[in-house]
């Protein structure tokens, strides 16, 4: 008998810290799963499975220090790297009892709207991607975001003839290629039209979907939370007058768009 229950006791042995591993991973993502993890954010971060149109944060954000590491690409919105933070987000006053009260909380406004997804995003999915966010906030830096937008006050967009569409071919790559590819419809309805007075262009890449133009202290109606459009404005901190001025070229000289 003795030496049954030590044979017994000599089968379990080897399972013990099996079983410990599991009794402390099944504690351990419990945890995890109310805390929110980076990998579970910066797949979100990067996944189109968010929005409804295809968008990413990843096409209008860089993760990462693009003054220092650039991938060449010209995004909408500033980087997220070192932001989750700041005092405040989308210029909100640090005394506004409506404000933010973090940075995953701050991305539901593009989850709504750039990216079309009306469900927003669930507890979880704000944990994970605050997470990640955080993650990436090596150097916190609370001062809120110094938002650009630059549309036109007059409304005129006057000086954008005559750029150079050579160097306007890189940047429409950079800037505008992931939404309109060679200038086709892509995630928009309808593809970039070649024959506008360039003002229209400028028009559209200051104010986007009329964002720019409101935050800008233009018109306060000019974007419609419930509209149609999604594109984001570029500042002036984004693309400079120059920059849109040759962009605007290389699209004028774009063949038509393929018939459909
Ligand atoms: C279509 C482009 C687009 C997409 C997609 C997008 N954003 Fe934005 N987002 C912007 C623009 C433009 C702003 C305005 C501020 C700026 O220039 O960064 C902004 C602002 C923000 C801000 C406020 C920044 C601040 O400090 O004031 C946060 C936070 C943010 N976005 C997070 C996200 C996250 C997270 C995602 C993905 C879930 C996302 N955004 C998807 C374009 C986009
Ligand atoms: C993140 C995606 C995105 C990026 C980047 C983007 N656009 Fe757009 N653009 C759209 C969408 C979506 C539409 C159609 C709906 C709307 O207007 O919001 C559009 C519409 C337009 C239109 C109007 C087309 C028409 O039918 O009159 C022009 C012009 C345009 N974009 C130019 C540009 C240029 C130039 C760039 C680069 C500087 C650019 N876009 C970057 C998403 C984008």
């Amino acid at each position: 008998m003795f030496a049954s229950m030590r044979n017994n006791r000599m089968l379990w042995r080897p399972l013990v810290p099996v079983l410990l591993a599991l009794l402390c991973q099944t504690g351990v993502s419990a945890q995890m799963a109310m805390r929110g993890t980076m990998q579970e954010g910066r797949l979100m971060f990067h996944s189109s499975a968010l929005s409804s149109n295809g968008l990413a944060c990843i096409q209008c954000h860089a993760d990462f220090d693009e003054s220092r590491q650039s991938d060449g690409l010209i995004r909408a919105g500033h980087p997220l790297v070192n932001a989750a933070s700041r005092e405040t987000w989308w210029g909100q006053d640090e005394e506004d009892p409506d404000r933010y009260s973090d940075i995953s909380h701050a991305a539901v406004f593009c989850v709504e709207h750039f990216m079309r997804n009306p469900q927003k995003l669930t507890a979880q999915q704000l944990l994970g991607l605050q997470a990640y966010l955080a993650g990436i906030t090596k150097r916190p830096i609370p001062t809120p975001l110094a938002l650009a937008p630059a549309a036109d006050k007059t409304g005129e967009y006057s000086g954008f003839d005559g750029g150079d569409r050579i160097n306007g071919r890189q940047l429409f790559f950079a800037a505008c290629h992931t939404c309109h590819p060679n200038g086709n419809p892509g995630i928009a309805s309808a593809p970039i039209p070649r024959d506008q007075p360039a003002a229209s262009y400028a028009r559209k890449i200051r104010e986007g979907d009329g964002l720019g133009s409101t935050l800008s202290g233009l018109d306060p109606n000019a974007y419609d939370p419930d509209g149609e459009l999604f594109m984001p404005f570029f500042g002036a901190d984004r693309l400079t007058k120059n920059q849109i001025r040759d962009i605007i070229a290389y699209i004028k000289s774009l063949p038509p768009p393929p018939q459909r």
